[in-house]
Order: C-alpha cells, then sequence, then structure tokens
C-alpha cells in the first residue's frame, strides 16, 4: 500500500492488511507488517472471521494499492475536443474550438451518449473523483450528476454560467442564467447521505458523510460572467452551511487578465474580482492561476480557497508555467486538474507528468535561462508532492481531506489496485513496490489500473 499523508510523507507499507466496512466503504483498520500466512490470525484478533462472508483480495507480487486520484478540474463536454487546439491561446480557443463544441450539449440524448464515456473512461484511469464543468444546458448537466451517480463515481458537478461575452449560439440572459441555476442546484436534493449509524468506525461520526455527487457553482470566469451573476452567486453559495461549492477559472493567460481588468476597473487584481463577490473561501477551486501576483497569493491564502493545478493544458494553450512552489510556500492548497479539453490527455497521470516537467523549468528559469539546474534556489516538485497533489491535497480543494485521499481508518475507501500490463511499463521480480509504483506514475496508463474503488464499491478497472 502506498499513499500520502503530507506534503512531504509519502507513506509505503509493504505486507499491510486492510479492513473495508461492505455497509458504508469504510476503511476500519489498517494492520502494517502483515505476512499473508498471518491474515486469518490477525483478522480475528480484530473481530472479522474470514469464513465465505468475507471478501478478501490478496495482492499479487509486483502489484501496489493507492487512493483513488482526483482531477479538481475538467470539462465533461469538451472530451470529444481533446487533442485538438495547441495553435490557439485561451480566448481564441475558446471562440473556435470550446464554445461550438459546448453547444452541442443543449441536445440532451448527445449529452447522455458523451457524459456515459467520459465519465466511464475517467473511472478505468484512476480518476475516482472529479470536479465537472458542464455545460450552460441545466438539463444535460443533471445527466452528468445523474451518470456520476448511477456509475460511482464521487463528483462534483456544475452548471456553467455565461451570460456575457459569449457567441449568440452560445450565451444566456442574466434572467435565465439565475433561473436555470436555481433550477440546476434542486436537482442534487435527490442525492443523499450514505447512512453511517451501523458503522463502528467513522472518524468523524456526529457528521454524516456528503452525497456522493455534489453540485458546485460554476461562474465559468470573470469575463463572461456579469457582475448581478457573480454576486448572485456568492450570496446563493454562502445561504447553505457548509457553503456550496464554487469552481472557476482565475490567471490562465495574459489576454484573459487584461481584459479582465478593463472589464472591472476598480477592482485592484484579477483575484480582487472574485474577492469582492464573496467567491473566495474553503470550498472554492480556482483553476490556472498562472500569472498570479504575491497580493493574489496572499487573498486566496487567507480566504482558504485552493488551486487546481492543470500543467498540461497551461502548455498546450500557451497559458504559460504556473510556479507551484510559491503557491505552496504562501500556504495555498494545491490540487492537480486535466482541463479536458484545454489539457489533452484523459485522468491525471499526464497532468503529474507535467506538472514534475514544468516544475523543473521554473526552477531553471529562477536561475537564469542559461544556469545549470544544480544552481537553482527554487526546488523541482518532488514525488511525494505531486501524488499529494494527485489525492490528498486534491481532497482538501474539496473539503473531503476527512474522506477521502490515503488509507487511514476512518476514511472512505478510494482505491486503486495497480497491476502493471501496459506495455511501456517495465517491471520484473526484482522492483520494489515504491519502484513499480514510481514507474506506474511515469509510464503507465489504465491498462495497469486493475481495480477502482469508490466508497468501497468496486466502479471500473482493467481486470
Ligand atoms: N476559461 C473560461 N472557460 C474556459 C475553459 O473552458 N477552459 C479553460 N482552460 N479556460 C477557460
Ligand atoms: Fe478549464
Amino acid at each position: 500500500l502506498i499513499h500520502s499523508l503530507s506534503l512531504t510523507q509519502l507513506e509505503v507499507l509493504p505486507n499491510a492488511l486492510l479492513c473495508v466496512s461492505d455497509t458504508d466503504g469504510i476503511i476500519e483498520w489498517l494492520e502494517r507488517g502483515v505476512e499473508g500466512s498471518e491474515i486469518q490470525e490477525v483478522a480475528a484478533r480484530k473481530g472479522v472471521i474470514l469464513d465465505g462472508g468475507v471478501e478478501v483480495v490478496v495482492l499479487g507480487k509486483g502489484e501496489v494499492l493507492c487512493p483513488g486520484m482526483i482531477d479538481t478540474h475538467t470539462h465533461a463536454p469538451q472530451y470529444p475536443n481533446n487533442g485538438l487546439g495547441q495553435q490557439y491561446q485561451l480566448l481564441e480557443w475558446l471562440d473556435k474550438l470550446t464554445f461550438p463544441r459546448e453547444a452541442m450539449f443543449a441536445d440532451v440524448e448527445y449529452a447522455r451518449r458523451i457524459y456515459d464515456q467520459v465519465v466511464k473512461r475517467n473511472l478505468n484511469a484512476g480518476t475516482t473523483t472529479a470536479c465537472y464543468y458542464g455545460s450552460l444546458h441545466d438539463e444535460s448537466t443533471r445527466v452528468l450528476a445523474d451518470i456520476c451517480d448511477d456509475k460511482g463515481q464521487r463528483a462534483f458537478v456544475g452548471k456553467c454560467c455565461m451570460d456575457r461575452n459569449c457567441p449568440p449560439t452560445y450565451t444566456e440572459t442574466t434572467e435565465s442564467c439565475i433561473s436555470s441555476t436555481k433550477s440546476w442546484l434542486s436537482h442534487f436534493d435527490k442525492f443523499t447521505s450514505p447512512s453511517s449509524s451501523d458503522s463502528g468506525s467513522g472518524s468523524d461520526q456526529s457528521v454524516p458523510s456528503p452525497p456522493l455527487v455534489q453540485p458546485i457553482l460554476t461562474p465559468r470566469f470573470a469575463i463572461s460572467t456579469t457582475p448581478e451573476v457573480l454576486a448572485f452567486i456568492g450570496k446563493l453559495a454562502h445561504s447553505r452551511s457548509p457553503s456550496i461549492a464554487i469552481q472557476t477559472h482565475l490567471s490562465e493567460n495574459p489576454a484573459e487578465v487584461e481584459f479582465t481588468k478593463q472589464l472591472f476597473p476598480d477592482c485592484e487584481t484579477y483575484a480582487g474580482v472574485y474577492d469582492k463577490y464573496d467567491l473566495l473561501g474553503p470550498g472554492t477551486i480556482l483553476a490556472h492561476c498562472v500569472h498570479l501576483d504575491d497580493k493574489e497569493r496572499e487573498v486566496i491564502s487567507k480566504r482558504g480557497a485552493g488551486i487546481s493545478h492543470c500543467p498540461t493544458s497551461n502548455t498546450h494553450l500557451n497559458s504559460g508555467a504556473a510556479d507551484v512552489g510559491k503557491m505552496l510556500r504562501a500556504g495555498i492548497k494545491v490540487g492537480l486538474g486535466t482541463d479536458c479539453g484545454g489539457g489533452y490527455a484523459l485522468g491525471i497521470l499526464p497532468s503529474l507528468r507535467q506538472a514534475a516537467g514544468v516544475s523543473r523549468f521554473v526552477s531553471w528559469s529562477s536561475a537564469g535561462s542559461t544556469a545549470s539546474p544544480s544552481s537553482c534556489d527554487a526546488q523541482p516538485l518532488s514525488l511525494p508532492q505531486l501524488f499529494h497533489m494527485a489525492t490528498l491535497g486534491g481532497a482538501s480543494l474539496c473539503r473531503l481531506e476527512s474522506r477521502i485521499g490515503n488509507f487511514l481508518p476512518g476514511k472512505e475507501f478510494d482505491a486503486l489496485r495497480i497491476k502493471p500490463a501496459s506495455p511501456g511499463m517495465w517491471t520484473d521480480d526484482r522492483d520494489s513496490p515504491e519502484e513499480v509504483f514510481e514507474k506506474w506514475l511515469f509510464t503507465g496508463d489504465d491498462r495497469d489500473v486493475a481495480d477502482v474503488w469508490v466508497r468501497g464499491r468496486r466502479v471500473g478497472g482493467a481486470a
């Protein structure tokens, strides 16, 4: 078992025995250092008799169990565009490729067909939790939420709010944005919390676990959203306790930053626009944040909002190289996002790899473009930091760090069984579990994800 305990601690547990409740998917206990021959005895000591009623999964040699991965920023209607558009920068890319594709999701049956594939393929790629932007369409976005619930993916699902600066074929009026956001939100009342009363081990018994599928308010970005809608969302978010989650884009591209400043001349910074409308809080996920200044990092940190780092997208759309080290040093929570289809790849692994690469370029250029890597003060992201961002860090952006993100008892079992199978992965019986795991992070893919569990239920995998 391999999991993250903090930004600096990646714990490797050879021969561990983990017990998951089949009533609520909660991890009841975790015993370290249990040999295969001791399974019966250790389980019995814990009060679990291994008869036919208990499912036992024994990892084969060279297999690894790790927590499910969390995609903190992606656009469900853009998956059919994955791989296109590297010749554009953000605003032109939105006009030429993205808005026309999203407009197609007015057709609910088309949406159903595409979203069914998006959720299935994401689960198989190891994404156990996803923060989805839908299109602006209320009904199609409800369909997305239902598909996540049916297939068992933990998800935040948002209807895009976009009532200005969008093409006439894909926009909404301020009134219809407000009324359809209210109507979309009411759909989520049907997703209820699992009953946790019969579990003996939940870490936080007094507060029921949130439903698997939750709403997330989604003002697309400041450019496409009027001040009326931004103010409406700020109020709506805080009308509940805990507040409703919010996701938006921030400071992705220089032309976007410039246009935003023109639209909101009274705000000193781009982050200041969201702060003015009360949109920055612990339940807010800010995607990209490539061009932040120190003041912006300070307000994001102070409000407890998190940043979704989307390095494949930032590279593909020529947005720039986000400095994650500066975010972390400012005390900001950071997770990883695919940003499909600004990013081109399914699943978090390509984002993790690109995050590693970009952090090296950032560290080299911070020391001057001709500097050798050894003379840099800024350090590239380490493997524990990268995997933390893919799991526990992502969980903290979703305010789920007490529920998921690693295998501590009391958390819900969202996990992947990695069994090397893809042709690019060279492993043999001389590899340690850490080496198999590291190779998978950098060379593997969904063919190596044998099983995927969310809240203890098997929901995908190649096995
Ligand atoms: N900014 C506003 N909308 C979008 C989007 O769909 N993708 C990205 N990457 N940035 C955006
Ligand atoms: Fe995005």
